[in-house]
């Protein structure tokens, strides 16, 4: 019988645990994306988690969505990166950059430049510029120089993280941003080879993964879905039809991770289990109750590999320790999840 606290094969690292932070963005980044000393004390903190995954960051400049999220997309962001891998590694910690292109979910006043999509049109909602909420633009449809700029930008990011000593990277694939857009048939309209099926759609994300993983190694690529999300007003209709797409060609790969989000709408964990032979990580969704309670019970029945954590990971630096002896949990407090100070960020106590 497997629990959380057996050690798991990623790639080729050995976890001494399977609890792994779950990406958040947390907007302490300097407002050129630069990572900094204060992200280094946040992350180091957190270096008994088997595994960490990074805030989402951006793979090129207009792939920024949000005000003072990191980059890897030049020297200083890589020299950022630098200091802190080598900080969790000094701690005994492993970390995955997730690199997150959001796409649509952007906007010029942010970047200077206009946002791109896999078609002209606008999701519903605001987004906070650094001045001020603005509604959503719309979206410069790709053409196909857009389309090889942005696998050049992912690839390009993915070497510098691994040059910055980080253990990899996460494909962002979830939460409405730009991989999702292509997969999601209401932000995808496209008649090209990227649009107007399942497998269509799913092309921008295999091409994306694949040049990544010609680049860096499969070793060193994971990939996060949520399959039926609806977040950043994404609507998938064909949600088996396209997700079995993308992981039947996914999977032969050899990642170093599938991590998969469950919806209340819909179990993408039951059903990517049965389509990936490689290590699952699942996140169990905002809406589950009893987290730890889901995450031992996955771990056993051989459902889950590994199992992250995003609110408890902000809220506990040691959680798995936490876990393993059974002691209460600190209480995530929201109105600091993405305010760019120190309080809520690198303050919540550990265990003595
Ligand atoms: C403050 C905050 C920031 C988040 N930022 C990201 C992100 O950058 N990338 C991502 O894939 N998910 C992000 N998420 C979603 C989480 O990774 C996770 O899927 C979700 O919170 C459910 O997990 P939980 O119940 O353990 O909190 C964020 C969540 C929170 C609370």
């Amino acid at each position: 019988m497997r629990e959380l606290f057996d050690a798991v094969r990623v790639g080729d690292l050995t976890l001494p645990n399977r609890i792994v932070m779950a990406p958040m963005t947390r907007n302490r980044a300097e407002v050129n994306g630069n990572p900094n000393e204060l992200m280094a004390r946040y992350y180091a903190q957190r270096s008994s988690f088997g595994l960490i995954i990074t805030e989402g960051t951006q793979p090129a400049a207009v792939g920024q969505g949000y005000f003072r999220t990191a980059g890897m997309h030049t020297d200083a962001h890589e020299d950022g990166w630098r200091k802190i891998a080598s900080r969790v590694h000094e701690a005994g910690g492993h970390i995955f950059v997730q690199l997150m292109h959001t796409g649509r979910i952007g906007h010029q006043e942010l970047t200077g430049i206009p946002p791109i999509g896999p078609s002209a049109i606008a999701p519903a909602g605001k987004v906070f510029t650094g001045k001020r909420m603005a509604p959503f633009e719309t979206p410069k449809a790709m053409g196909g120089a857009d389309i090889e700029a942005t696998k050049a930008a992912y690839v390009g990011a993915a070497l510098r993280a691994i040059a910055a000593g980080c253990d990899g990277v996460e494909i962002h694939s979830a939460n409405g941003y730009l991989p999702q857009q292509f997969l999601s048939d209401n932000s995808n309209h496209r008649t090209d080879e990227y649009g107007g099926s399942p497998e269509k759609r799913a092309s921008f994300v295999v091409e994306i993964v694949e040049a990544v993983t010609e680049a860096i190694g499969a070793a060193r690529v994971g990939i996060r879905i949520s399959p039926g999300a609806t977040v950043n007003d994404i609507l998938e209709s064909e949600i088996e039809a396209t997700y079995g797409a993308l992981l039947d060609r996914l999977s032969p790969l050899g990642l170093a991770y599938l991590h998969v989000i469950k919806q209340p709408s819909f179990d993408g964990i039951t059903f990517s289990r049965d389509r990936w032979n490689g290590s699952l990580m699942v996140n169990t969704g905002v809406d589950d109750q009893d987290k730890v309670g889901s995450a031992k019970r996955l771990v056993k029945d051989g459902i889950a590999d590994l199992v992250s954590f995003a609110r408890l990971a902000l809220a506990n630096p040691d959680l798995p320790r936490r876990i393993k002896e059974s002691r209460p949990l600190n209480s995530p407090d929201r109105n600091t999840f993405y305010t760019n100070e120190e309080a809520g960020y690198i303050d919540y106590p550990v265990l003595t």
